[in-house]
């Protein structure tokens, strides 16, 4: 086998996988296709139009572009797309807004929190307090997190979470942060699609200062990180992003202005699919016996689904599934002692959407999870049922040109054969 080889082989599998990781998604030719243009070659290093290297003119235009389309799909007066991932966007902001010695509060990785919050904290000498976290809610405790807001008076108050199926409190909790001048952030980088959508909570409408983000989950863009704020925020957060981001892919900006044109054409019946489709997924997994939770109170607002496997059996119930070419992840419960002993698998929907399934195949999808989970079929048995059923939804939607096949394999054909590097 040489390079070539491998990548072409890594298509062709995931062709034939039903991608369920919630924090993923697939780009649209057009988005792929920009990723591959000479502006990933170049260096802008400054602000527009005061660049420090020469030969910009044409960056410039396209990076007034972006920033334009961006804030008008998020209504925002203020947009930093330079961050290159979510995790880079959260510690711009922290750098921006806090000195070592402060404090913000936000959910531990336990309760659905992303380990972003205390890393980037922690780099920054600043403390992180957990917030509380209601288990029958599967949300934010808005009493404890007030009480903990007038006791501790954070700097920031951190909403939004890595495992998030219900909107946050953002309305509730920011007006008690104001009393106590603590600025509300948001971290959107799960439901940042659904929110271009309109389909989930809108928390700079809602109360929120800040919104940070990843541009690659719900939102179908090339990988990478977004902020978007006030704009008496924009001098420091736009400082901040330059003190810590020298080379920011200019090709990565061109192909997240075209995935934002698609959002604003697509966005509202991409995202109201993608949650009639977690809907589905959940009440069918729940119907076949498997332990979704919230079964209660409607099981999810957002393209995720939580499931409980069992104390320490997320890790191995995963394994299972990707022996059938369905790919998860597992993540822990709020109820589990620690991140190891994980009990909790995540779904997310957000691709297979994109692919053109609707609720019948969820329906499917999910008689073919339980099957696993249940231990009703071996994997190699249920992967001859994945394969045909990936195989019919190889088109992208909800995007300009839907003639490629999904997983094609098309950057690279055309090099030259001698290129066989041997591992
Ligand atoms: C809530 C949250 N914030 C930040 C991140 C980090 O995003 P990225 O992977 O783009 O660095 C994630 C990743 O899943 C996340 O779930």
């Amino acid at each position: 086998m040489d390079l070539l080889s491998y990548v072409e082989e890594h298509h062709l599998y995931r062709s034939k996988c039903i991608n369920l990781i919630a924090s993923e998604n697939i780009a649209s030719p057009l988005v792929r296709k920009l990723l591959s243009t000479d502006l990933g070659h170049r260096y802008a290093i400054g602000f527009l139009y005061t660049r420090i290297y020469r030969g910009c003119k044409y960056i410039d235009l396209i990076e007034a572009l972006t920033s334009y389309l961006l804030r008008s799909l998020f209504k925002a007066e203020h947009v930093n797309y330079i961050p290159i991932s979510g995790t880079l966007a959260n510690l711009i902001m922290i750098n921006a807004l806090t000195k070592p010695g402060d404090s913000i509060i936000a959910l531990s990785v336990m309760d659905g929190g992303h380990s972003s919050f205390r890393e980037c904290s922690l780099v920054h000498g600043v403390s992180m307090i957990p917030l509380p976290f209601d288990h029958k809610s599967y949300n934010i405790d808005v009493d404890g997190a007030e009480r903990l807001i007038r006791r501790v008076k954070p700097r920031i108050v951190l909403l939004g979470a890595s495992d998030i199926l219900f909107p946050h409190p953002v309305k509730e909790l920011s007006h008690i942060s104001r009393e106590e001048d603590c600025i509300v952030a948001y971290d959107a980088a799960h439901v940042l699609g659904l929110i271009a959508g309109g389909r989930f909570q809108d928390p700079l409408r809602e109360g929120a200062d800040i919104v940070t983000g990843s541009t690659h989950k719900t939102f179908f863009g090339p990988q990478g990180g977004i902020i978007l704020c006030r704009r008496d925020y924009s001098e420091t957060i736009d400082h901040s992003a330059w003190q810590l981001v020298n080379n920011h892919h200019i090709n990565r900006v061109a192909a997240l202005a075209a995935a934002t044109c698609e959002m604003q054409a697509f966005g509202e019946a991409y995202a109201d699919q993608v949650v009639r489709n977690a809907k589905k997924l959940a009440e069918a997994l729940y119907n076949e016996g498997v332990n979704v939770l919230c079964s209660d109170i409607g099981f999810t607002e957002s393209h995720q689904v939580i499931i409980d496997v069992g104390k320490g059996r997320a890790a191995g119930v995963s394994n299972r599934l990707e022996e059938a070419n369905i790919i998860v992840n597992p993540t822990p419960l709020p109820w589990d002692r620690y991140e190891g002993e994980a009990s909790g698998i995540r779904l997310g929907v957000q691709e297979v959407t994109r692919l053109g399934m609707k609720e019948d195949c969820m329906e499917s999808i999910a008689k073919l999870i339980a099957d696993i989970i249940l231990e009703r079929k071996n994997p190699s048995e249920v992967r001859c049922y994945t394969e045909p059923l990936a195989d019919n939804y190889q088109k992208i939607h909800f995007c300009f040109n839907t003639d490629d096949e999904a997983y094609r394999y098309f950057y690279l054909e055309y090099l030259v054969k001698e290129l066989k590097i041997q591992i």
